[in-house]
């Protein structure tokens, strides 16, 4: 069913009669209630409209005391349909703003449970949950742009990139892991013609320009850096790899010597996130986040927010749950249950 809605909404602009504007508002909103449709298609070629923001913007209309504030919601809500307001870092239509409610906007994300469509799978030891790119490649990015991850793992990157139509490069030390993530990759459909590349290699030192140059692109426009929470999980033998760090100053040096390498491939005004959790070992809270955060920092980004985001449990830690709880009591300390994501902008 097609609305001429705009017409409709259009018309009360030139009613001086409250009531009458009310009475045509009330007979639209039983219409939009009747319709079975999340999405309402508007006449004209505009953008489909999600039932429940014009439910929202209707009742504001008819709950309004004085003709001049209903005229005034009825001129947003036209603005809202017809005009697109978007900012130069991602596709959202600020006109519509009320319609991404989906899109974390808080710093504090309680995020239960993992999204396991598709090719994503809980299997590889140490990946992030999906909902984690996937909120951030949606606030700061748009269609068919660039984005690296540096240290690929699983992919769990690439597979959203791919979904939300954002071309990626994933850079992975592990061969191993590298081939087995492109091949679970491969089995997903990419109806947008995304194109994903995977490379083996030392996110330090890996040659990006070439990699750029031959993708035929300057500079990617969102960079997301998952690395290693140190030694907490050990994923290879190489020395390269930054879970084999043997101190706290040589991991750090390590995840700087990346920085070093791929911030400089990030566009300006861009932005980059980093997804890491403290530490605990020797009776002494390692506050590896904020360690992580200065070495970003001291590369000139500027801090846009420190998100907090709650820690799954995994089954080895489920195990030992009570454990950790008697620890903890008997030990004066918390038990973790958070990680940070931290969001840069390059200057
Ligand atoms: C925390 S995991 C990333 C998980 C990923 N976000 C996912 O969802 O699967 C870190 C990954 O970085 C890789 N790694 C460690 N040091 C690296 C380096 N210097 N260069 C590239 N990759 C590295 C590890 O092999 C591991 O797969």
């Amino acid at each position: 069913m097609k609305y001429d809605l705009l017409n409709i909404i259009s018309s009360s602009l030139d009613n001086s009669d409250l009531k009458e504007i009310k009475k045509n508002f009330s007979v639209l909103l039983d219409s939009v209630k009747k319709n079975n449709n999340s999405k309402i298609i508007l006449e004209n070629g505009h953008t489909p409209v999600l039932k429940e923001f014009l439910l929202g913007e209707i009742n504001q209309i008819l709950e309004t005391q004085t003709i001049e504030r209903t005229k005034y919601y009825i001129k947003r809500l036209i603005k809202s349909l017809t005009e697109t307001k978007q900012s130069k870092i991602n596709d959202l239509n600020l006109n519509r703003w009320k319609e991404y409610d989906d899109i974390i906007t808080d710093s504090l994300w309680i995020l239960n449970k993992r999204d396991n469509s598709g090719v994503h799978h809980a299997g590889y030891w140490g990946n992030f949950i999906p909902q984690i790119p996937n909120q951030l490649l949606r606030r700061y990015t748009k269609k068919a742009e660039w984005i690296l991850d540096p240290f690929l793992g699983s992919g769990t990157t690439l597979i959203e990139a791919q979904r939300l139509g954002r071309n990626a490069v994933g850079i992975e030390l592990s061969k191993k892991v590298l081939d087995q993530t492109k091949r679970n990759v491969s089995k997903e459909a990419n109806p947008n013609k995304v194109k994903l590349e995977f490379v083996n290699g030392d996110s330090a030192s890996i040659n990006l320009r070439s990699i750029l140059s031959t993708l035929q692109i300057k500079a990617f426009q969102f960079q997301i850096f998952h690395p290693p929470y140190w030694d907490i999980i050990k994923f290879s033998e190489s020395k390269s790899d930054l879970s084999n760090a043997k101190s706290i100053e040589e991991f750090l040096k390590g995840f700087g010597s990346v920085l070093d390498n791929c911030l400089p491939m990030l566009d300006k005004k861009r932005y980059a996130a980093v997804v890491i959790s403290d530490k605990y070992s020797g009776g002494e809270w390692i506050p590896l986040g904020f360690y992580v955060m200065q070495e970003v920092l001291k590369r000139g980004m500027i801090l846009k927010s420190t998100i907090v985001k709650n820690f799954d449990e995994t089954t080895a830690k489920r195990n030992q749950k009570e454990l950790w709880r008697y620890r903890a009591l008997a030990g004066g300390f918390y038990v973790f249950k958070h990680e940070y994501i931290f969001i840069f902008q390059k200057k």
